[in-house]
């Protein structure tokens, strides 16, 4: 079949009734007054990584699984070749929850062609937004980054005293956390959490030995957030949360899945704890200000019914995952205007949670199952629409070119659950 979450194609398509290419709309190509250059080099390869004392086949960037983390700090701008050796089905790079210019997407048959084994693309972008974010192929994806070709993205400077990013992912049916050994603090010391989730399905997390904060979501800070103790946190698929506390005397761990996660400090590793509430967070935080909100009169609206169901598929009917009962290529695309207040509510009428994500766009959650959000602003550019559930978000529309909007569950996005948005 089709990689249908990819459009597959050699070719680059063009916006209809546009003079202008996709591929045309690319980033700046100087830093902002003050900023540097970050050059990064990222070779595709196949390679292989140790997970519990086996060796398994692994795709990754310069050989590492994760890739080499790409940090800066605001106003920098970041530019990165990205090779192919021997990846067959050719490889992109895609910046998850940052909003670059279309043409730096990555988003193959739509923003560029893949990169086949010899090939070469040059992304560059500002790193205009603060926080944690990561990065992956966009070719055959559901394939791509599962198999390793995905790292970590963080702007801004590093927190005081122990600032760690943890790209959760699994490998062969073991998931792990990307940190090696036992990190130390001393006791006092302030420590930041940077939780990425790499896989296709959420994952629960409990830190248990410190009272905590959950900081910011998708790399956006979170307004006047309280001290948390004894919940547990659910991170949707391609979601981040960081997490701040301050070192206690005793050892921390931060529990995956009711296993064994990571480990701060020394001592006795702590069983994981049962029976923890999972934390909201359309009701954690304290509201504040936002330009927008469910009140506003809303220049499109669209529906997303996500399902399963029988849908032509490469012209044939079988099975896949879809939006209002079609599958990509067939569901039609969204069309906007810059500058348009766009508001978009999804739901979810199949058994499978469906993490929902926006390319170039990150949206303010409005209501979830028709309960306004009580808590902080949350601004998401994914947001984890479970079995019965009902989302409305909205978005400004200020960022031109056409976007895969799609399910990062990937290997529904393959199956058919995905689509364009594109500026007219
Ligand atoms: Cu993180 Cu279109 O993907
Ligand atoms: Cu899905």
């Amino acid at each position: 079949g089709a990689d249908l979450d990819a459009g597959g194609g050699p070719t680059t398509r063009h916006p209809e009734g546009h003079g202008v290419s996709v591929a045309d709309l690319r980033g700046p190509t100087t830093p902002a007054p003050g900023g540097r250059v970050r050059r990064y080099a990222l070779t595709a390869r196949q390679t292989t990584v140790q997970v519990g004392g086996r060796t398994v086949e692994a795709w990754g960037y310069n050989g590492q699984v994760p890739g080499p983390p790409i940090t800066a700090e605001q106003g920098d701008l970041i530019e990165v070749t990205l090779r192919n050796d021997d990846i067959a089905r050719g490889v992109t790079l895609h910046w998850h929850g940052y909003d670059v210019p279309a043409g730096e997407d990555g988003a193959p048959g739509v923003t560029q062609d893949a990169v086949r084994p010899g090939g070469e693309f040059v992304y560059r972008f500002r790193a205009d937004q603060v926080g944690t974010y990561w990065y992956h192929t966009h070719q055959a994806s559901d394939v791509g980054v599962k198999m390793g070709l995905y790292g970590t993205l963080v702007v801004g400077p590093p927190a005081k005293g122990l600032d760690l990013t943890v790209p959760v992912h699994t490998f062969g049916g073991t998931t792990v956390t990307g940190v090696a050994g036992t990190p130390q603090a001393a006791p006092g010391t302030p420590v930041r959490l940077r939780l990425v989730n790499t896989d296709s399905v959420p994952h629960r997390f409990t830190l248990a030995g410190a009272a905590y904060r959950l900081v910011a979501v998708d790399g956006g800070d979170l307004s006047g957030p309280g001290e948390l103790r004894e919940v547990e946190l659910r991170l949707p698929a391609g979601g981040r949360y960081d997490l701040a506390f301050t070192m206690p005397d005793a050892a921390v761990a931060l529990h995956l899945d009711g296993g064994e996660g990571l480990r701060l400090g020394g001592g006795e590793p702590q069983p994981a704890p049962k029976g923890w509430p999972e934390l909201d967070i359309t009701r954690y935080g304290t509201p504040a200000t936002t330009p927008f909100g469910p009140d506003s009169r809303f220049d499109r609206s669209f529906t997303l019914v996500l399902d399963r169901a029988i849908a032509l598929v490469d012209g044939v009917p079988r099975y896949a995952f879809t939006v209002n009962g079609r599958a990509l290529p067939n569901v039609p695309t969204q069309l906007v205007r810059e500058g348009d207040l766009v508001e978009l509510t999804v739901a979810n009428r199949g058994f499978d949670t469906h993490p929902w994500h926006l390319h170039g766009h990150r949206v303010l959650v409005l209501e979830r199952d028709g309960r306004r959000v009580s808590g902080s602003p949350l601004w998401l550019d994914t947001f984890d629409v479970r079995p019965g559930e009902v989302w409305r978000v909205a978005f400004r529309a200020n960022n031109p070119g056409e976007w895969m909007n799609h399910c990062h569950n990937l290997a529904h996005a393959a199956q058919g659950m995905s689509l364009h948005l594109r500026y007219d």
